[in-house]
């Protein structure tokens, strides 16, 4: 008992907070075959940032479980090296942040008050990157597939990359939400500048929001 009290106080006077518990994903939605005929690459991107529901439906397409342990988009030997992080302005239900996702139990980590705009900080930025009302950052350690990280290893984690990508991006499209994708900036400027753990690396940036007229 005195001991779990020390913890809480300890966990109060860090600031840490518990985790998000995101909304249940519906079942239901459009086909498939309409949110591909929808992706495109929108960078006219205006806000509001997508709701706490939206943002957990992304989040799921992304890399969320659809069995136990499980998850949306395929693994090399189911070791999951993907974490997906979201920097978002205020939304409905969601307060500006720097967040990280948590699949299981389908939550959300709150880490930091960074906003979209802390990515204007890394030099040539893409202005369509740092002005969107979200940016869903993709990336993971590859030694979790293989110690060394590299080769096939490497690859893997980029095809992991590129699946969840497509899952959130066409989840996107199903929602009428406007998206893209940007891998063309300075991704380990933009790690350091996010303050990743060791050893996660950044592949790719999905900025998101309203299209805007
Ligand atoms: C790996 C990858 C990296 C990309 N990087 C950028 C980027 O840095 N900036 C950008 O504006 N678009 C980027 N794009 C988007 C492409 O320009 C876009 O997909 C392409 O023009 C085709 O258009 P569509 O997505 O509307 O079909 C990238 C796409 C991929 C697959």
């Amino acid at each position: 008992m005195i001991r779990l009290s020390i913890a809480l106080c300890a966990a109060l006077l860090a600031g840490a907070q518990e985790p998000l518990a995101l909304p249940a994903v519906p079942a239901e939605g459009p086909s498939l075959a309409s949110a591909l005929k929808a992706r495109a690459t929108v960078r006219l991107l205006a806000g509001p940032a997508p709701s706490l529901a939206q943002a957990g439906q992304l989040l799921w397409a992304a890399q969320g479980e659809n069995r136990p342990g499980k998850r949306t988009v395929p693994s090399a030997r189911a070791k999951y090296p993907l974490e997906i992080y979201l920097l978002t302005a205020d939304g409905p239900g969601i307060k500006a942040g720097f967040y990280h996702y948590l699949p299981s139990g389908h939550r959300l980590a709150r880490l930091g008050d960074a906003a979209p705009e802390v990515l204007g900080r890394i030099k040539g930025m893409q202005p369509w990157i740092k002005d969107a009302p979200a940016v869903f950052v993709v990336a993971g350690d590859p030694t979790r597939i293989e110690k060394s990280g590299t080769g096939p290893a490497l690859a893997f984690t980029y095809y992991e990359a590129g699946s969840a990508a497509q899952g959130l991006l066409l989840q996107a499209a199903a929602l009428g939400l406007g998206a893209g994708t940007a891998a063309g900036v300075d991704l380990v400027a933009v790690g350091a500048e996010l303050k990743l753990p060791a050893g996660i690396q950044t592949f790719m940036l999905l900025p998101v929001g309203h299209p805007r007229k």
